[in-house]
């Protein structure tokens, strides 16, 4: 879970890739380097922590001539955050050095066979035993293509890599399988990269690359062929339309902040060409061709697996599909009744998340259907699953998922009114009111914002001392509670638990004293009366609640929190927002490192 680029051009490579590893810092920050060949010498800088640091070393030196190179930002697997284990690693020849993203399951065993050839490995990573084979095959073969591809062959697990390599200056090889990797195509210049905002200032123009491909670019060609045979393989160049503002930071403090008030953008941007509103149906024709499911599986991780299982209300209610939510990682490992005729949907923002892939692949080996729900154009669930409909929620970088879980939201609703109308169930009040009230949404949620913010700030200095948190919620707040207490958690380092506020009783009630505070979901639905009569336990207990409520409310709670009701389940679009910007104030008030909290990175390529 690293991230990775290589350059190769006509500007000093150095500083563009410093710069795309700062566009790429949210997929891990343990530690970064670069490698580029100095007159005959593969130099290699690397340091511990974060970009920072690599970039006040290279600040002290004097290395701006190189015009192509490799550079990496880690997030550990194997082995400690040090600057030993840092990337790019180079062979013991210095003849190549590597950057990787994945993880080389037999390295142990490659690791020994390359002690028995007498190579010693220098770090404690599995990467440098990949950088150590592409050295000693390329001493045997002399071409650093036939190098590359033996060493892959030789290797389990999942990677990305880029090769730069003292005998082929201007030149860079690169591979994938099961990790993320993508080819800008520039003008007198080429990008190899984990992600495409770290070459967007200069190119749009992309390719993407398949599992088993490797390919070669130099400043003014880019050819891709198969890691095995060596034969080209013919690639679209796809034009991409996202803006380099778009994937930074545009004036918030912090992206994550940005990435919530960007929401009503994102509902807007979802809603794009899905709406016909002389018939009032959700128009998704990427359904169109597939059979109502008779049975769904949503299968996610994380926030993903909170909006599914969100999801599954609507999927049950408007479109009476009885629905399963998995947690992928459990899914994975289970022996599920699945089969042919069954549907599942795989949720990911970022579509490499390494558990809901092996879920789709589960889903896949037993005939089942897969939709892919993902942001990332191009990613591994939208390229494996059998239909994929994208969220559009624009480039994720803040490590804690916010905008996307809005527009996952937003697409489960339209897909349970396609799914609904298609099996002839659709309620009639859903087919009248939910297209106009998801319509309306964007600027009543514009207009909200800013005061959900000020709220925020108030309540999180308020209880900035607690150790913990209780979320609890019903129905449709079921899952948010438990979205909030992640949110909280994650960015704050608040410990923080998600219930069934109608679960509290059984359990978790012993907990509750003066020191505990709860954040209860509380709007004015149908499940009202009952959260009521839940936080009047709780304050019998000399709790402390913060209930986020809608206007109308009559709860004698500490701290009230009136949000605009929506149209039925569309109080979610209020509610989520402000539990998210509860744990943003709240994390920025005692300090943390929002944007990329401690121990997390933002996909989860390994399991
Ligand atoms: C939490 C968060 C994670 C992700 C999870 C799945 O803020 O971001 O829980 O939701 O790792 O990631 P995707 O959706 O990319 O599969």
């Amino acid at each position: 879970m690293c991230g990775i680029i290589g350059y190769c051009g006509h500007r000093p490579a150095v500083p563009v890739i410093i710069e795309g590893l700062k566009r790429l810092e949210y997929r891990g920050y343990d530690s970064a380097g670069v490698a580029f060949l100095q007159g005959r010498e593969l130099v290699s800088v690397k340091a511990e922590g974060k970009l920072g640091n690599l970039e006040a070393k290279l600040a002290a030196q004097n290395i701006y001539l190189a015009t192509s190179g490799v550079g990496h930002t880690r997030w550990a697997t194997h082995g400690l955050p040090t600057e030993k284990n840092a990337h790019p690693h180079l062979d013991a020849a210095r003849a190549i050095a590597l950057v990787h993203n994945g993880i080389i399951e037999n390295y142990q065993e490659l690791k020994k066979e390359l002690a028995a050839a007498g190579i010693r490995c220098v770090s404690e990573t599995d990467t440098e035993v990949l950088a150590q084979l592409v050295g000693l095959y390329l001493k045997e073969k002399g071409s650093l293509a036939e190098a590359v591809s033996k060493a892959l062959s030789r290797v389990e697990g999942s990677y990305a890599i880029v090769v730069v390599s003292r005998d082929n200056p201007g030149m860079l090889y690169a591979a994938r399988k099961h990790s993320p990797l993508v080819l800008g195509v520039g003008v007198g210049e080429n990008f190899l990269a984990s992600d495409i905002p770290a070459f967007l200032p200069y190119t749009r123009e992309v390719v993407f690359l398949d599992d088993g491909e490797m390919v070669r670019i130099d400043a003014g060609s880019w050819q891709v062929m198969d890691a095995v045979t060596l034969a080209p393989v013919a690639k679209e160049v796809r034009h991409i339309s996202w803006d380099v503002a778009a994937a930074q930071k545009g004036g918030y403090k912090h992206f994550m902040l940005k990435e919530i008030f960007e929401q009503p953008r994102v509902i807007a941007d979802c809603l794009t060409g899905r709406l016909d509103r002389t018939t009032g149906q959700a128009v998704l024709p990427e359904l169109e061709d597939l059979p109502a499911p008779e049975r769904l599986f949503i299968v996610a991780c994380g926030t993903s697996y909170h909006a599914g299982l969100w999801g599954m209300y609507l999927m049950e209610q408007w479109a009476g599909i009885p629905t399963r939510v998995e947690i992928a990682s459990e899914l994975r490992y289970r022996d599920p009744i699945l089969g042919p005729g069954d549907t599942v949907v795989a949720i990911s923002q970022s579509g490499e998340t390494a558990d809901t892939l092996a879920g789709i692949h589960l889903a896949k080996a037993r005939g089942a259907k897969v939709i892919g729900l993902c942001n990332v154009v191009g990613s591994t669930v939208a390229r494996e699953a059998d239909v994929v409909l994208y969220t559009q929620a624009g480039p994720e970088i803040s490590v804690a998922s916010t905008k996307a879980m809005c527009s996952q939201l937003t697409l489960l609703t339209l897909m349970a009114m396609a799914f609904g109308r298609k099996r002839g169930v659709l309620p009639a009040e859903v087919a009248t009111r939910c297209l106009p009230a998801l319509e309306a949404l964007p600027a009543e949620l514009d207009a909200a914002l800013p005061g959900m913010r000020q709220r925020a700030r108030e309540l999180c200095r308020v209880y900035a001392e607690a150790h913990s948190f209780l979320y609890l919620g019903r129905g449709l707040c079921y899952p948010l509670a438990l979205e909030g207490a992640l949110k909280l958690k994650e960015i704050s380092y608040i410990h923080a638990e998600g219930y069934a506020a109608g679960e509290m009783k059984h359990g978790p009630i012993a907990l509750i004293d003066p020191k505990f505070p709860t954040f209860a979901l509380a709007p004015l639905d149908g499940l009202y009366p009952k959260v009521k009569s839940n936080l009047q336990e709780v304050q019998a207990r000399g709790g402390k609640v913060i209930a986020l409520t809608n206007p109308g409310a009559d709860l004698d709670v500490d701290h009230p929190w009136e949000v605009p009701a929506g149209w039925g389940p569309l109080s979610t679009f209020f509610m989520l927002p402000a539990l998210q910007l509860f744990a943003y104030e709240m994390a920025d008030y005692l300090g943390k490192d929002v944007d990329q909290p401690r121990n997390l990175a933002k996909s989860v390529t390994v399991e």
